[in-house]
């Protein structure tokens, strides 16, 4: 349709992608028939089908169990560039690219196949289709502090292939406090800060956590803030990045319906936000009745459900490139 060329047509950066969740589903029963990893499906008609999430921790028993398939250098080579086909027909020019090395580094596979692996792909990914990234290594906040320590001492001797560090998986029970320490350490080695908060009900505490414990520059998620009148009017004075995923709320029912996701509220309250697809072929099948949601959809989405206006969706476009981590001269290149 028309919409979907427009939204396409705009360049765009990506700043909220887990690597983890751009597993195809025909790259997943590819991988699985490789590695001999048995799933929980049959096929991949019948993995769509089962792609109906109740909850985030329900979606992340599906994500974790799928990460199995991963083992070879190549397979990581494979999925960053499985991503960057899809980005770029998205229009992505620029994307921060997730990863979970905890994962993996607890299946016995070692950090440097994953960003060996990784960095082939996206270099690959780069030369064939014109898109800069990023990696950010995200802990995991349901499991212990000092997990994502020895994580980040691991990185160390690869410190200067990653950009930042960010917090990630289940939410609800899980504050981002303990996480202090991680983080400082990883402010004096260079790295950029975000974390996902306020993803989860009642979880809009672990948003004001995120900036003043861990010392965060953006937000993932970040939609509970809706319901506090006082964090809301912090962020837009202090204009925080929040890297907003409509579709990926509606599958994970963080939100009621694609319909009923404040998107549009946030920014009409002046919150600079940004959308973005989170884990794409997760989030597809239940909420677009597609095998990949992609960050083309979430902007198609906002156009088609949530009312966005086209400069509202050039607006979202040049919130992506001013939050993301590109220097002031590569932004002004995109502006
Ligand atoms: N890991 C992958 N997707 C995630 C999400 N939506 N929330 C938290 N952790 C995640
Ligand atoms: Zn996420």
């Amino acid at each position: 349709s028309q919409r979907a060329v427009y939204a396409a047509e705009i360049p765009k950066a990506e700043l909220h992608v887990h690597i983890e969740g751009c597993l195809s589903l025909e790259l997943l029963f590819r991988l699985a028939a490789k590695n001999r990893v048995r799933l929980p499906f049959a096929s991949i008609e019948e993995a769509y089908k089962a792609y109906q999430f109740t909850s985030l921790s329900d979606f992340l028993d599906s994500y974790y169990l799928a990460t199995k398939v991963l083992v070879t250098e190549d397979d990581f080579r494979e999925l960053a560039l499985c991503y960057m086909a899809n980005a770029y027909n998205d229009g992505v020019c620029h994307a921060e690219i997730s990863f979970d090395p905890q994962a993996h580094l607890s299946r016995g596979v070692s950090l440097e196949t994953v960003l060996n692996g990784l960095r082939k792909g996206l270099k690959q990914g780069k030369s064939k289709y014109g898109i800069s990234t990023m990696l950010i290594m995200c802990f995991h906040r349901d499991k212990e502090a000092r997990d994502a320590l020895a994580c980040l001492d691991k990185v160390r001797p690869y410190a200067s292939w990653i950009s930042g560090v960010g917090l990630d998986s289940a939410e609800a029970g899980y504050p981002a406090a303990p996480f202090r320490e991680v983080f400082r350490r990883a402010k004096a080695m260079g790295l950029r800060c975000t974390a996902h908060a306020g993803e989860e009900e009642g979880c809009a505490q672990n948003i004001t956590e995120s900036l003043d414990v861990l010392g965060c520059e953006r937000i993932d998620h970040g939609i509970q803030c809706i319901k506090d009148r006082q964090l809301l009017e912090r962020l837009v004075r202090e204009k925080i990045p929040l890297t907003v995923c409509p579709i990926s709320n509606a599958a994970l029912r963080v939100v009621p319906s694609l319909k009923e996701h404040p998107a549009r509220d946030m920014l009409h309250s002046g919150l600079k936000i940004t959308l973005n697809s989170d884990d794409p072929p997760y989030n597809g099948p239940a909420i677009i009745s597609a095998y990949w949601a992609g960050i083309g959809a979430a902007y198609k989405a906002a156009a088609t459900h949530l009312g966005f206006t086209r400069g509202e969706i050039l607006q979202v476009a040049i919130n992506s490139i001013e939050a993301s981590w590109l220097s002031a001269d590569q932004k002004k290149h995109y502006l």
